[in-house]
């Protein structure tokens, strides 16, 4: 059996899908039963749970082989923070994993995770990784660039929904997206393939695209017309230290827009690609007509997050 922690959100609802798809045995990780509902008559198991809660983490690895942790505290609204999620939610993890003998444990990172960058998330990822590698478990670690379906809705969605959206700063700097779809496929191939284990895979799509870029491809795809503005840098800057103080989520948002639009984001993906090309490469323009473009102009197709 294998657990998927974050088997509920964008990227893990694909990867239960894949392992499903596979003929596993699959067991989702959630605060709250009702957040799996879109899982619902696929076969899978739902068990409540909350990683900063060691016992409910126990009682949730319990028979599992293989431990994938999907999770991240970047986006939680209320108590939850990429401390308390991503480093501790994930050493409680890697600790109930290693006292029930889990075989392999599979970490869902992010490009760039270091001790010193500038994003809390960046350094809370570094920080479990480090917890994995210290640990007894065998482990692979998948460090993707950013989610093309995260930002459709962010950048995107808006368009859609009140004709107009907002580019953080210039919008002029290259970065590299990758779609959830793809990511999905290399943690299932990190599952089934022995060869990646005690391997770090850094994972990027096809192109690196400016945040202006991005949304022309988005507009060209749904048809949709709206205004695109930008919050300049300065603004960001000074919104992100006023915002630390009363809504810690918005201000990491705000920080995370000033680094993406400041510090280099681009990324050639190629060598992994060529290692494993099993794995599909997904554009940017492929991913807006799967979820948007139903009915362009006005689309709100729904991201393809159900499992098949
Ligand atoms: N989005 C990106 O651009 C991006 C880029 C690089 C790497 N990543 C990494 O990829 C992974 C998936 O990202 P995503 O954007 O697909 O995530 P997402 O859709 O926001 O889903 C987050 C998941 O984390 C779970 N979670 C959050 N707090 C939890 C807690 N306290 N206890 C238990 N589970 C908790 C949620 O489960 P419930 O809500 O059901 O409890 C949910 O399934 C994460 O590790 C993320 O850091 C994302």
């Amino acid at each position: 059996m294998i657990l998927v922690a974050g088997g509920t959100g964008r990227l893990g609802t694909r990867v239960v899908t894949l392992l499903r798809q596979r003929g596993q045995n699959v067991r989702v990780l959630t605060r709250d039963r009702s957040r799996a509902a879109h899982l619902a008559g696929t076969h899978i198991e739902i068990v409540e749970g909350d990683v900063r809660d060691l016992a409910a983490l126990r009682h949730a690895v319990a028979g599992a082989r293989t431990v994938i942790s999907a999770i991240q505290g970047f986006a939680a609204t209320k108590d939850g923070s990429p401390a308390t999620i991503d480093r501790d939610g994930n050493r409680n993890l890697i600790l109930a994993a290693r006292e029930a003998g889990v075989e392999h444990f599979v970490l869902v990172s992010v490009k760039d995770a270091s001790p010193d960058h500038p994003a809390e998330l960046m350094r809370m990822k570094h920080a479990a990784e480090q917890e994995l590698k210290a640990s007894r478990l065998t482990w692979t670690i998948i460090r993707p660039t950013a989610y093309m379906e995260t930002w459709c809705e962010v950048l995107g969605r808006p368009l859609l929904d009140k004709g107009k959206t907002k580019v953080f700063g210039r919008g002029s700097n290259p970065i590299n997206w990758v779609s959830a779809a793809d990511v999905a496929e290399f943690v299932a191939l990190a599952t089934f393939d022995p060869a990646t284990r005690g391997e770090v895979i850094e994972v990027g799509g096809p192109e690196n695209l400016t945040m202006t870029t991005f949304v022309d491809v988005f507009r060209q795809q749904t048809g949709s017309r709206g205004n695109v503005g930008h919050v300049p840098t300065v603004a960001m800057r000074l919104m992100a230290v006023v915002m630390s103080l009363v809504n810690p989520e918005m201000a990491r948002q705000i920080q995370m827009g000033v680094i993406m639009d400041t510090r280099p984001q681009a990324f050639d993906a190629s060598e992994t690609r060529r290692r494993y090309p099993s794995i599909p490469v997904t554009n940017l323009d492929e991913v807006v007509r799967r979820d948007f473009a139903a009915a362009p102009g006005t689309a709100h197709g729904s991201p393809s997050d159900a499992p098949a």
